[in-house]
């Protein structure tokens, strides 16, 4: 089997779970990355190549959703150097400002690169001639580079889906040169923002000393790499109909009862990851009920926090940190009933995120850094009635599109707690107004939008092809 479309991630849209009694099954796995490219993938086919999820363990490539499901197998030392050590406790830290710090190891370096290597002959055995792939995130950034080198003829994207760091932090890293050589492999760069595309442009610069002309990097004679913005969506009509469905209505009443019908809700839905702002979010909140200022008999803040790396130390020390946190202001309640955080640590199926968002008065996302945020802008899908208030973060590449958001500065807890008090008193006109043109924003950039114009303009970007 080879494919003319291929997408090259470290996720598949499906993970493989084992559960105690040693039953297998799928379910989606979690993340914005997924959330974003399974859309696309329904909608143009081709294959998805990626990690199932589980170590030691190799599956046959399969079909899902009209496209080709290609499994790309894992040890289970791979799975704590590549994906648990040098991509999420020397990267993801590295790339979201040092919020906690970055870890640097040789041997998981050399994991990282050996990974990297087998995702690009898996995908060089995949893409039929002249094909397109399409690398995805920081799990794969060498891979461009390798699959270039093993297969001139492709056209290769890579789309970054975190921040891409500035020069200073970036410098700290002991293989900086090797991580931007692998990048330049692709004939498009893509970036959640342009401060991405700037700082990556202006390392390339100083460390590479490669001539850069509006943004195209001439890495050699025949070969040049673009390096651009495209911010990354939603499905936004796939989610405003979702909401709308009488299936999620009557889930929001459920939802509603089991909570005590509440006068007013606010909604927390993160991975629980250190660089949401989770721990500053749920004190502000817990100041907030503490002083009198929202009353807990008749508002309730519900966080839901889906499970996440969960064997790497800083988000074992995250997870302890925010039940003790949630138990002791539930404990300080003064009163008998519902307590006034409701916190959640699972996944829920997509309705029910929905007739979530369909219920919350105030939407609460309060990143310290982060890419994008789609959790923003599926709230807003899910309001066309223009009821609800988004809260966002000034440090998620969403409040770059999303400027009538309440925005926030996380590390300022008193201007947090007085916004948060604000989105939920603001006269119903003005919540309307800010929820009009955000829902502007959103039906005109959707994740549709977002593909057909990065796959454009790889089309046209990059070398001279040697077929
Ligand atoms: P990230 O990619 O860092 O996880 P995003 O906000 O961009 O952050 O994307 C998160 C995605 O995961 C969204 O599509 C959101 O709906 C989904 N999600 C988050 N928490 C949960 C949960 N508890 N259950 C199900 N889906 C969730
Ligand atoms: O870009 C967000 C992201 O890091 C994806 O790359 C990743 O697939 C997702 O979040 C979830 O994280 P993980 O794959 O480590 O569970």
């Amino acid at each position: 089997m080879t494919a003319e479309f291929v997408v090259v991630a470290n996720r598949l849209p499906v993970d493989r779970t084992t559960d105690e009694d040693g039953n297998e099954a799928w379910r989606t796995s979690p993340g914005g990355l997924v959330t974003a490219l399974e859309p696309v993938m329904r909608a143009r086919g081709g294959a998805w190549v990626g990690w199932h999820g589980a170590p030691d363990e190799e599956v046959a490539p399969f079909v899902h959703e009209g496209y080709e499901v290609v499994p790309v197998p894992l040890s289970g030392q791979e799975v704590a150097e590549f994906y648990e050590g040098f991509s999420n406790a020397t990267l993801w830290p590295l790339y979201h400002d040092t919020v906690a710090f970055p870890e640097f190891h040789r041997e998981w370096w050399d994991a990282y690169v050996q990974v990297n290597l087998r995702f690009a002959k898996r995908a060089a055995e995949i893409a039929s001639r002249g094909a397109t792939v399409w690398v995805q995130d920081y799990q794969l950034q060498l891979v461009p580079r390798m699959l270039r080198e093993l297969r001139p003829d492709l056209r290769i994207g890579f789309f970054l889906h975190i921040p891409f760091p500035p020069a200073e932090i970036f410098a700290q890293l002991p293989w900086r040169r090797e991580i931007l050589e692998g990048l330049l492999g692709a004939d498009l760069v893509g970036f959640q923002i342009q401060g991405g595309a700037t700082n990556f442009l202006r390392l390339v610069r100083s460390l590479l000393r490669l001539p850069i002309e509006q943004g195209v990097v001439r890495v050699d004679g025949s070969h040049s790499s673009l390096a651009r913005a495209y911010p990354i969506s939603i499905d936004t009509a796939g989610f405003q109909a979702l909401a709308e469905s009488p299936e999620t209505l009557d889930e929001a009443q459920r939802l509603l009862d089991d909570l005590g019908h509440p006068k007013h809700v606010f909604l927390g839905v993160d991975r629980l990851d250190y660089t949401k702002g989770l721990r500053q979010r749920i004190r502000a909140m817990g100041e907030l009920f503490a002083e009198g200022r929202l009353d807990p008999t008749d508002t309730v803040f519900l966080q839901v926090a889906t499970p996440s790396r969960e064997r790497v130390d800083e988000y074992r020390r995250l997870r302890d940190d925010i039940d003790l946190l949630v138990g002791r202001i539930n404990s300080q309640s003064p009163t008998a009933g519902r307590p006034p955080i409701v916190y959640l640590h699972r996944g829920f199926p997509r309705q029910t995120m929905a007739a979530m968002y369909r219920i919350a008065d105030v939407m609460l996302v309060t990143p310290l850094r982060d890419g994008m945020n789609l959790v923003a802008k599926e709230y807003v899908a899910c309001h066309p009635g223009l009821q609800g208030a988004l809260v966002l973060s000034e440090f998620a590449g969403a409040a770059k599109e999303l400027r009538q958001a309440y925005q926030v500065n996380p590390y300022d807890l008193n201007g947090m707690k007085d916004v948060f008090v604000q989105a939920l008193t603001d006269a119903p006109r003005e919540r309307a107004r800010r929820m009009r043109s955000l829902q502007r924003q959103v039906r005109t950039h959707t994740i549709d939008r977002w593909a057909t114009t990065f796959l454009e303009d790889l089309s046209h970007a990059g070398s001279d092809r040697n077929q």
